[in-house]
């Protein structure tokens, strides 16, 4: 029997997982607990609360699989599970349309100012005449990373009449670009060009303070930033500086450094702040849980 250990929320009877494991599901399992049970089990199934880092994995002895319902591996230590015989699995083909349309959510919800409607309204104000928003139509949208996200965002923004620049580290396919007519350019004149950016990036020593007041002070006055891959991308404070002097135009955060957020970046102007949502749909939610379920049958039918 395979034991498998679930460490963070999700909808065990969705993994499908089959009479030959025996699952233990501990949503809120402590580090200090995690360390003492680890050494039982075969593999560990987590979301982005739990951290895979090497004290867990040193103490799991017995491990051969962690699988992580989601796409984003900062909180595994890939390369040492690698080093200790450990498969490491992801789902991100799961979240890509809850992402894309979170990111034109935030660039329409900042350039409509939509929060402040709202907020106003409730409030018995009618703000109509200071509640003049712009249209992505005619825009440049930057896109940094150009992987399955970044891409399903480049056919959407052409859909939607925006041009599109893009930057990654991994060469793109001419016949990609092509496909939502998008063009390849440094990261400087990404910032310097661009009227909305959304970071599309995983979180290594690479991007970490990627987009911070040097990036930032080549935004356009009007250019809104919208993050939803990782906090850590993104200098909050510096960018707290720029939109409270009216430098760019606003920021959408769906990510920070630390979660929940502190700091300047809270009171910060023409801002849309949200807790990690990014992925946080029914229908993404659903098929991260059975992506992860097959996956996990499929390495133990195999190993
Ligand atoms: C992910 O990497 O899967 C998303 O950021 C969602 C999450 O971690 O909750």
């Amino acid at each position: 029997m395979v034991k498998i250990l679930i460490c963070d929320p999700v909808e065990v009877e969705k993994l499908a997982l089959g009479p030959s494991m025996a699952v233990d599901y501990r949503p809120a399992i402590t580090r200090e607990e995690l360390l003492d049970v680890v050494g039982g089990y075969e593999a560990l199934i987590v979301r982005s609360r739990t951290k895979v880092d090497k004290a867990v994995l040193e103490k799991g002895g017995r491990l051969k699989l962690v699988a992580r319902a989601g796409t984003g591996l900062d909180n595994v230590d890939v390369e040492y599970a690698k080093s200790r015989g450990v498969t490491v699995v992801n789902s991100p083909e799961s979240l890509v349309e809850a992402v894309v349309e979170q990111v034109f959510l935030m660039m329409l919800g900042v350039s409509r100012k939509v929060v402040r409607a709202d907020v106003g309204t409730k409030a018995g104000k009618w703000e109509k005449n200071a509640l003049v928003g712009r249209e992505l139509r005619g825009k440049v949208l930057g896109v940094v990373g150009f992987g399955r996200i970044g891409r399903r965002i480049g056919e959407v923004a052409k859909v939607l009449g925006m041009s599109l620049l893009v930057y990654d580290v991994i060469p793109i396919p001419q016949a990609v670009l092509d496909q939502v007519g998008a063009k390849v350019v440094g990261l400087d004149e990404l910032f310097s060009s661009s009227d909305y950016i959304t970071l599309h990036v995983p979180m290594t020593p690479e991007t970490a303070r990627l987009v911070g007041t040097e990036k930032i002070s080549r935004m356009k006055k009007n250019a809104v930033l919208v993050n939803t891959s990782r906090g850590g991308v993104v200098d909050e404070d510096a960018l707290a500086v720029a939109l409270n002097e009216g430098r760019i135009g606003g920021a959408a955060l769906d990510v920070f450094e630390k979660e929940p957020p502190t700091g300047a970046i809270l009171e910060a102007p023409n801002t849309i702040l949200t807790p990690h949502i990014g992925g946080q749909t029914e229908e993404a939610q659903l098929s991260a849980v059975t992506v992860i379920g097959e996956k996990v049958r499929a390495f133990f039918a195999s190993s």
